[in-house]
């Protein structure tokens, strides 16, 4: 499949249809990867990925998939570059658009990534930002999907900080017809203009209780209190023990309701071990589908 957009830098960009199209490819391409193995379809291409901040998923899973598909990665840390002395994000999109066939890129500043994508001539996809993070949210809906057969007409609910995870997740359910109750401190909503324009598509619901938001729920997200750019540690006052999902208000979900994470965790924090660890989560399913859904986001991008 293609997509009409050159960049992937919210998830607001993809089209419901080639939202649900990349998640169906995902399965397809797990499927024939554990069937020995996929189609080179990205031989002789490159990714250049260049990372301001930490990751363990992201970096491995752009990688290895890069591999699996016949292609490869470069991997830089932003330190290594010339952009850490001075060298412009302008010239340096311009220089990797004559190397490479795609960047993706994980950084503070989410502007940076649209400048980096204005000047690149070549795909640019964001690994994580300080507002968005849509691969993630491209593995969670995968993984969904894998669980409970279905998107539309199901409940999330997030609970904790809305954060750049939860941004892209807004975008996520708008393009799925998923309802999403968001349980945040005042003051730790999400951003304004993502929920109004997700509203446009369904449901979100802001609130200040936890038990809200996960009445009905089939689906119960948490990510951490305090994220790469935001590790004041006041922070957790403002979060514990309220927004802590634990075994009470996972009983206050649907029966079958199962319990995702982007990782990594807090546990005790954000998470108490009996859930993330417990018979709901599918955290080491969500992780894996990273791999699978950024391929089919590779391949999508990346054309001859
Ligand atoms: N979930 C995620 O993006 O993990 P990393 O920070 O390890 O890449
Ligand atoms: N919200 C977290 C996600 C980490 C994958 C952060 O930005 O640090």
């Amino acid at each position: 499949m293609k997509l009409k957009t050159k960049n992937l830098l919210t998830l607001g960009e993809l089209s419901s249809k080639e939202f649900l199209g990349l998640i169906d490819e995902s399965i397809k391409l797990k499927k024939e990867l554990k069937k020995g193995g996929n189609k080179p379809v990205l031989k002789n291409k490159t990714l250049t990925m260049i990372f301001q901040k930490p990751s363990t998923r992201t970096r491995v899973s752009f990688e290895v998939g890069m591999y699996q598909l016949g292609g490869h990665a470069v991997n830089l840390s932003s330190n290594d570059m010339q952009l850490s002395r001075g060298e412009s994000v302008e010239d340096t999109a311009k220089t990797l658009s004559r190397y490479s066939n795609c960047i993706m890129a994980r950084v503070y500043d989410h502007e940076l990534l649209e400048t980096l994508s204005e000047h690149a001539t070549i795909p640019v996809i964001n690994g994580l930002s300080d507002t968005f993070h849509p691969c993630q949210i491209l593995a969670d809906f995968m993984t969904i999907k894998e669980k409970k057969k279905k998107l539309k007409g199901l409940k999330i609910a997030w609970i904790g900080d809305g954060n750049n995870v939860c941004n892209s997740m807004i975008y996520g359910a708008a393009l799925s017809g998923i309802k999403m109750s968001i349980a945040t401190p005042k003051g730790f909503e999400p951003d304004k203009n993502v929920v109004n324009s997700a509203k446009k598509s369904t449901d979100i619901e802001l609130t200040t209780d936890p038990f809200v938001a996960t009445k009905n729920a089939d689906v119960i997200v948490a990510d951490t209190f305090s994220s790469i750019h935001n590790l004041d540690k006041k922070r957790l006052q403002k979060f514990l023990p309220k927004f802590q999902v634990n075994d009470k208000l996972m009983e206050s979900a649907k029966k079958d309701a199962i319990f995702l994470h982007c990782l990594p965790a807090k546990r005790e924090q954000e998470v108490t071990s009996s859930v993330i660890d417990g018979p709901q989560s599918v955290v080491w399913d969500e992780a894996e589908n990273r791999l699978h859904t950024q391929k089919a986001l590779l391949a999508a991008l990346i054309h001859a």
